[in-house]
């Protein structure tokens, strides 16, 4: 455990994220803080409940993979918000998340961290966090949704995290990214104050007002990828994102594609400038 405390972690959030928080829960060891906020009564409108651990023993990531943290490995942290009626564009919520995620780092002098999208944050071309959105329909239309971030923070004494990602890449921790590892409560705060206002920003204006943040952090953008997406595989360059969110990936025989769900399988070289 790393002394993570919740009246610390309240007194190191920004005015607004504060005002906006209701519940904040931290686990000795939890199975997935996702699964967790999904079970529990949705938060009233307007405010946010927070699950946080250091160590979770089922993490779950997209497409029915595993998320492993084993204790002290990293910060697995999640926030659940109630829309009042369904978000038009809500996989987009999760590129939203990621900027976030990257203005806390930045906020910390994390230097460098990129996005892949829609949901990898990547360091020295390794995986430092991921993100998982789910949502549950409320009786009534209003929808409420758990966005979920794993960290990897420190694998000093957690060799096995060093697993392959899906497309061959492998996970890297914050520690090896800074000279001096911020505390974890003033990251876990950071991430409270900036992802519910990632979430509000998103309900009041939708995701076009983060289209153009993202190319400050597009990993993917001028790579050879292959996606899966829909039963077929998409071969082409990354090519930025549209004002929606969907990646789009110039490819030789089909033009530009627009990809709105799917995986990156495999991620290769930055095309020569
Ligand atoms: C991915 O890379 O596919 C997404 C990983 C998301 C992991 C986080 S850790 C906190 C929250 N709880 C979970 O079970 N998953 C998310």
């Amino acid at each position: 455990m790393n002394n993570l405390d919740a009246d610390v972690i309240r007194l190191n959030l920004g005015d607004a994220a504060a005002e906006r928080l209701g519940q904040l829960e931290i686990f000795a060891e939890i199975d997935s803080t996702n699964s967790y906020l999904m079970q529990q009564p949705a938060p009233a409108p307007g405010k946010i409940h927070v699950a946080l651990t250091d160590n979770q023993t089922a993490g779950r990531g997209r497409h029915g993979r595993s998320w492993q943290s084993p204790q002290g490995s990293g910060l697995c942290l999640s926030i659940a918000h109630t829309f009042a009626s369904p978000p038009t564009n809500l996989p987009a919520l999760t590129l939203a998340i990621g900027l976030g995620a990257i203005k806390t780092l930045d906020d910390l002098n994390v230097p460098a961290v990129q996005l892949k999208w829609p949901n990898d944050l990547i360091a020295l071309d390794s995986k430092l966090g991921g993100i998982l959105t789910e949502a549950q329909t409320q009786p009534g239309g209003a929808v409420t949704v758990v966005s979920g971030i794993g960290l990897n923070i420190d694998f000093n004494e957690r060799p096995e995290v060093l697993l392959e990602m899906d497309d061959g890449r492998r996970a890297i921790d914050l520690k090896s990214q800074v000279a001096e590892l911020p505390e974890w409560n003033r990251i876990a705060a950071g991430l409270v104050s900036e992802l519910s206002q990632a979430i509000a920003d998103y309900e009041s204006g939708g995701f076009k007002q983060f289209s153009s943040q993202w190319a400050q952090h597009d990993w993917l953008f001028g790579r050879e990828v292959t996606i899966s997406a829909q039963g077929r595989q998409i071969k082409g360059t990354g090519a930025g994102i549209g004002d929606d969110g969907a990646l789009l990936v110039d490819t030789l025989s089909e033009g530009r594609q627009r990809v709105t769900s799917g995986s990156v399988v495999m991620a290769g070289a930055r095309e020569p400038a």
